[in-house]
């Protein structure tokens, strides 16, 4: 089930964006102790890490208790401005007091399937209940951050790709032509095993593709950001007005 949020801009996304996830943290850690967190990339989010480390958020969140996954990663260096985790880390992680151990970033340095098999390897520890390593999660994520790209993609599930379409590897290598790159992906597998997935999605250049993907044809081979359907979460589209100018009109 999708519920769409419809901010009168992208300044009321940012702080709205802001608000659900130390929501999200207080009752996930008073709940079950921890709050699990898969951070997404691109310039959508960045606003929101901003405001989780300023005045307003900061001291609000239980940061010991928060573990910091990442839903995407480009194979590049940490130290790669392209890197998903250089803008986690230059934004957010470096200013809040969350413990080095307690973030799990996807080594895009390395050999793209290595990243992914160990990435995978690390969800298996994290996830699993005691004793039962490297079996199924036990557990999703508490909370999983998307954005959308114009062209329908969500982490790196891009159009066409077989991680899209993945029903046992959670994690997966894929060469993105359209960014002439490799990444490394979450697949549904996970995505749709969390318990709240909220997609951040700003900007009129969103809303052609955004009224495709809630209102069109299901095809997520070639809208990925179709493929995000949860077993038993939420998923939660906050949007702007902007992006959501198409809504509730026939393409
Ligand atoms: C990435 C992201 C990607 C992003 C979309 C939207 O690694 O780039 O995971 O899926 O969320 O491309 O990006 P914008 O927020 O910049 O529009």
């Amino acid at each position: 089930m999708s519920k769409v949020v419809v901010h009168p801009d992208q300044e009321s996304l940012v702080a709205g964006a802001a608000d659900l996830i130390v929501e999200s943290a207080a009752r996930a850690i008073a709940e079950r102790g921890r709050f699990t967190i898969a951070l997404c990339g691109g310039e959508t989010p960045r606003p929101v890490y901003a405001r989780l480390a300023g005045p307003d958020c900061r001291e609000a969140i239980d940061w010991s208790r928060v573990l910091v996954f990442f839903g995407d990663e480009r194979c590049v260096s940490p130290r790669d401005p392209r890197s998903n985790y250089f803008l986690a880390r230059t934004v957010l992680l470096d200013k809040v007091p969350l413990p080095p151990e307690n973030i799990y970033r996807i080594h895009g340095e390395d050999v793209p399937e290595k990243g992914a098999a160990d990435y995978e390897e690390a969800l298996g520890r994290v996830f699993c209940s005691p004793g039962v390593a490297g079996g199924p999660p036990s557990e999703g994520f508490d909370l999983i951050l998307l954005g959308m790209g114009e062209n329908g993609h969500t982490a790196s599930l891009f159009p066409g790709l077989a991680a899209v379409t993945e029903k046992e590897r959670r994690v997966m290598a894929c060469y993105v032509e359209v960014a002439g790159m490799w990444r490394i992906t979450m697949t549904p597998v996970v995505i749709n095993g969390a318990r709240q997935v909220v997609f951040l999605v700003s900007g009129e250049g969103k809303a052609e593709m955004l009224q495709r993907v809630l209102e069109g044809p299901y095809e997520p081979l070639v809208l990925p950001a179709q493929a995000v359907r949860p077993v038993s979460g939420e998923a939660r589209w906050l949007v702007d007005r902007a992006a959501a100018a198409r809504l509730g009109k026939q393409s």
